[in-house]
């Protein structure tokens, strides 16, 4: 038997002593636990929580869902901010955004008493119908990386552990548990690793989420490539691996345990005592495998001040109003205007006198009330949510009829979209169309005749098909779930007291065989295995390199105003190893109202031994301007910013000759060109 420590003897520990070095106060805890206590660290217990050594005063370390807030209870007791839903808060393109959200929700983490948020999910969105789309950011991964290390710095600035998920490629719901991603090595290194990778190395993550699916045959918990290999020997990562609720399932204990994994979630099954006792004891893993991983998970409780004084650590606070209106912020600049004919936004409240209010997500208060049909584990419960009608009657009071009647009115607004039931933007099955349902594109048809101007706000978290109606209608706002402030936000872009600003952070393809996962059931949903034939052409790349027309282009979005674009300057055209490019351009508000731009940067390669795609994100800036004002964006621009990935040399390599640089207002609007040399 180990022997029982005071209170007192434990507050004299050296690892209680918060003025000593952490790693000291790390390796004087690890020395204290027998084997069997790291046994017992290894593995989850109640669903959110790891399990106390209550010899040695080691308190559980608490973690909840999810990317939109912070859900301390499953049965919603516990109130909180529900932020937008990520691919909102991606489509502002704005970085102090995510940053801002990130110490926001981190400091009701912290309120609630826990230690760590499963968030952000970084997941690149391959397709369309993936049933998480709406969680992830960005088809992208530079605007991905961008987005992901401003998030999970916010979040720890609060000494609160961001968890990034799902370590990797969890890009499809259907057969999660067991499919395999078949993806090549060029396909990791310039698509789906860059945003985790920057996470370690630019924010410093503090946890790492495995994904349910196989990677290349071996899943995500039990992956020594993954894990060991990349996340801890490569990138240099600190902190711990936790599996993925249940995503041990089918895997081996020793496996897990030489991989990495540092923590079983949400209960011991592969790192129960008999299972562990029996590895180890045939040899399976070492007291050293299982010290790093318990090394690594003690080093984030200290990380967290879990140790400390209450005093010492951050103070938390929740469903403040700072909190509610960052929500609000984050969905005005993520709100994308996607058609606007006639400018018949924004709606001017002193000259209209009736608008006509429809369609089923009118009154949709996002998410819904029980985690089945709540999208799953980003669900939270906010202490109030604005609908889209709540905002609209708010801002209209007294001033515009509203009324159901499109013949009478002088503006129709058609809420339509999906919403988070099964099949829809929800977790645990892909979605099972990609038009909107039929009711409601009837509803759209039928409008469109009676009412002249006919407005389309989309509340869902996905690209979908518009075709059979958009013809129709004379402006389209794409809303998302905006969270609890959504009605206000949408509101506020109508009436124009915000200028749209966002943008897309993923193409819109005009049918779903458009899209580069869905050349056949091999690379989408797969069987056994999902196929990534399509390589590194990813969203906007595969567009690019099939001249396929999208709906609406990766980058795009409308403003109330207009932006020119002119003299693109490039310091030095001929650059050399460790030469900085600086590239800069003046963008001018050519319109009547004060407006955001994002002005993005593409590169291109003239010239390549290998396929590379015709253009790719490099930079991006989202710049606010009034009337007539000039800014001059200034991005610059490294060797590093040129090169692909190369498996027949396992590097990067950039290669000498001509590259494009690429200036617009999105992916599929470049105003300005350059060129520069790379000669090595
Ligand atoms: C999801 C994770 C989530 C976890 C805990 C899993 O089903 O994939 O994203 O954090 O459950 O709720």
């Amino acid at each position: 038997m180990s022997e029982k420590y005071s209170e007192d003897q434990i507050q004299r520990f050296p690892f209680m002593d918060k003025n000593l070095d952490l790693e000291k106060r790390v390796e004087d805890l690890l020395g204290r636990l027998t084997l069997e206590e790291k046994f017992k660290l290894s593995s989850g217990r109640r669903m959110w929580h790891t399990k106390p050594i209550k010899r040695l005063g080691v308190k559980p370390f608490t973690m909840y869902d999810g990317p939109h807030g912070v859900r301390a209870d499953t049965l919603g007791e516990i109130k909180s901010t529900y932020f937008p839903s990520a691919i909102c808060r991606a489509a502002t393109w704005n970085p102090n955004l995510s940053y801002e959200f990130g110490k926001a929700v981190g400091e009701e983490v912290r309120d609630v008493g826990a230690h760590m948020l499963l968030a952000p999910g970084i997941n690149i969105q391959r397709t369309p119908m993936n049933g998480r789309t709406f969680e992830y950011q960005t088809e992208d991964p530079y605007l991905n990386k961008i987005l992901a290390v401003a998030t999970v710095k916010g979040i720890q600035s609060q000494r609160i552990a961001a968890c990034v998920k799902h370590f990797v490629c969890n890009n499809q719901e259907t057969n999660r548990f067991t499919v395999s991603t078949e993806v090549s090595e060029r396909a990791l290194q310039e698509i789906y690793l860059p945003a985790f990778k920057a996470t370690v190395l630019e924010a410093d993550a503090w946890s790492f989420m495995t994904c349910y699916n196989k990677v290349n045959g071996i899943y995500g918990s039990e992956n020594v490539n993954l894990l060991k290999e990349r996340l801890i020997e490569e990138w240099g990562f600190r902190g711990f691996t936790v599996s993925d609720w249940n995503a041990t399932a089918s895997t081996s204990t020793a496996e897990c345990v030489k991989a990495g994994l540092s923590l079983e979630m949400p209960t011991a099954k592969k790192y129960n005592k008999t299972n562990m006792r029996k590895a180890f004891q045939e040899g399976g893993f070492t007291e050293e495998d299982l010290n790093d991983n318990i090394r690594r998970l003690i080093r984030v409780m200290f990380l967290v001040g879990l140790y400390d004084d209450e005093k010492a650590v951050p103070k938390g606070s929740r469903n403040t109003p700072e909190h509610q209106a960052i929500a609000r912020k984050i969905t005005e600049e993520g709100i994308v205007l996607l058609k606007n004919d006639n400018a018949s936004l924004p709606l001017n409240i002193n000259e209209i006198k009736k608008i006509a209010v429809l369609g089923p997500n009118a009154n949709l208060r996002t998410e819904g009330d029980d985690i089945m049909s709540s999208g799953g584990s980003s669900i939270n419960y906010p202490p109030y949510k604005i609908s889209p009608l709540d905002g609209l009657k708010e801002k209209c009071l007294n001033q515009v009829e509203l009324t159901k009647i499109p013949s009478e009115a002088d503006a129709t607004i058609i809420f339509a979209g999906l919403n988070h039931n099964p099949g829809m933007d929800a977790e645990g099955e892909d979605k099972k169309s990609f038009e909107l349902p039929s009711e409601q594109i009837e509803l759209i048809q039928k409008t469109a005749n009676e009412c002249a101007n006919t407005i389309i706000v989309l509340i869902n978290g996905s690209p979908i098909a518009m075709n059979s109606w958009i013809d129709n209608v004379s402006s389209v706002v794409e809303a998302w779930y905006g969270g609890m402030e959504a009605g206000r936000a949408i509101a506020s872009v109508i009436f124009g007291d915000t200028n749209p600003s966002g943008k897309l952070t993923l193409t819109f393809p005009k049918k779903l065989s458009d899209s580069p996962a869905h050349v056949s059931k091999r690379t989408f949903p797969g069987d056994d295995k999902v196929f990534y034939d399509e390589g590194i052409f990813v969203g906007y790349r595969h567009f690019d390199k099939k001249s396929i027309e999208p709906l609406f282009p990766f980058g795009f979005g409308l403003s109330y105003t207009s932006f020119s674009y002119e003299n693109l300057m490039i310091d030095k055209k001929k650059i050399k190893n460790n030469d900085v490019i600086k590239v800069s351009i003046d963008v001018t508000n050519s319109g009547k109202i004060e407006g955001k731009e994002i002005v993005q940067l593409y590169i291109q390669d003239v010239k390549s031994s290998i396929e590379r795609p015709t253009k790719e994100l490099k930079r991006f800036e989202k710049v606010s301007l009034h009337p007539n004002e000039t800014k001059t964006v200034i991005f610059e621009l490294k060797k590093e910013d040129l090169s692909f990935y190369d498996e027949a040399v396992n590097s990067w390599v950039v290669e000498t000759g001509a590259f494009n640089i690429l200036v617009g207002s999105s992916s599929r609007d470049i105003r300005l060109q350059g060129e520069i040399d790379y000669l090595e």
